[in-house]
């Protein structure tokens, strides 16, 4: 395997073209393999340590990075905001190079700024992942959201996604469009005009306000959460009108072609953007993309730590 292009995940746009997401998406077959095991565990990163640095609150991506982190053996520091220096007034950059003196060999990010994991990243050496800031993007959500398209669709060449409800806050929005398009796929962006960015230039996409008209013609309908912690004025007339027009109910879950499939990052707000009973139908790949995320955050930890003969990844289990 060659040298990873990238010494940070900032942007899925770091991993290139197309055939650096291929070879995430192929170190993560290896991965699943893994975490298929008996003993889900290899020695890969073992002697490395990661360190969370989480500004904002998560369930999945937190659980899912440190899943991984230990399913490769690195040793893992949990950094909690609210018990920290950081209530004292300590700054993002004395607070990251500090947990770097102690010898960290990646951080991984989580923070309401967007920008901030890059500015961390302008001050340490470590290996610095963002897992998601501010609107910006959430390049590991965009990889396991693309793994498990591939697993379930096969290539994404010519296939149709459409990206449903509140766009214009969300940084896995602003990723997913990239690496669906760059891995062929056509993009159709589904929301009220208050929902949508405020420029969409330079955007590969399709604009849509007509949920009921898109949805036959899609391969996968990606829901997303109405985020309203990051909304600073009312943008709808009320969730319940939103859901009217905008969520994937049952009776437009009946309009999908069969086959297609229907995707969420979470956390869900079930009866709102998706119905409770659509989110748990056959075609629903909600867990398979949680399922999938400690595999691609292997993978990705892998290629930023992993070194020298350390780099097979299949190798004997760890008990
Ligand atoms: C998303 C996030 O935090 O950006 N969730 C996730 O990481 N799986 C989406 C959201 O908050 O709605």
């Amino acid at each position: 395997m060659s040298e990873p292009a990238f010494r940070h995940l900032l942007d899925i746009e770091d991993l290139g073209d197309r055939d650096g997401i291929e070879e995430v998406m192929r170190l993560t077959d290896s991965f699943v393999e893994v975490s298929e095991r008996t003993i889900p565990k290899v020695p890969a990163l073992r002697g490395k340590t990661v360190a969370w640095l989480f500004y904002e609150d998560s369930t999945r991506t937190r659980l899912s990075f440190e899943t991984a982190a230990k399913r490769l053996s690195a040793d893992t520091m949990n950094f909690s905001v609210s018990s920290s220096s950081v209530k004292k007034g300590e700054s993002l950059r004395d607070t990251a190079r500090t947990i770097e003196a102690m010898g960290i060999d990646a951080i991984v990010v989580r923070h309401a700024s967007a920008g901030a994991p890059h500015r961390i990243a302008s001050w340490v050496d470590a290996a610095v992942v963002n897992a998601g800031d501010g609107w910006h993007q959430h390049p590991t959500q965009a990889l396991l959201d693309t793994y498990t398209l591939r697993s379930r669709l096969g290539d994404l060449d010519g296939r149709h996604v459409a990206i449903i409800g509140d766009i214009k806050h969300s940084r896995v929005a602003r990723s997913d469009v990239w690496a669906f398009t760059r891995m062929g796929a056509r993009v159709t962006l589904v929301a009220p005009p208050t929902l949508l960015p405020p420029s969409l230039e330079g955007w590969p996409v399709e604009v849509s306000h007509d949920l009921d008209a898109v949805l036959p013609t899609v391969d996968a309908a990606y829901l997303l959460r109405m985020q309203r912690e990051r909304m600073t004025e009312a943008l709808l007339p009320s969730l319940r009108e939103y859901t009217a027009c905008y969520g994937l109910t049952e009776r437009r879950a009946e309009l999908l072609a069969d086959g297609a499939v229907v995707m969420h990052p979470g956390p869900m707000n079930r009866g709102v953007e998706i119905a409770a009973e659509v989110a748990d139908l056959p075609n629903s790949l909600i867990l398979d993309q949680v399922r999938n995320g400690v595999a691609v955050r292997m993978a990705v930890l892998f290629l930023l730590l992993g070194s020298g003969s350390d780099k097979v990844p299949t190798v004997r289990s760890d008990g």
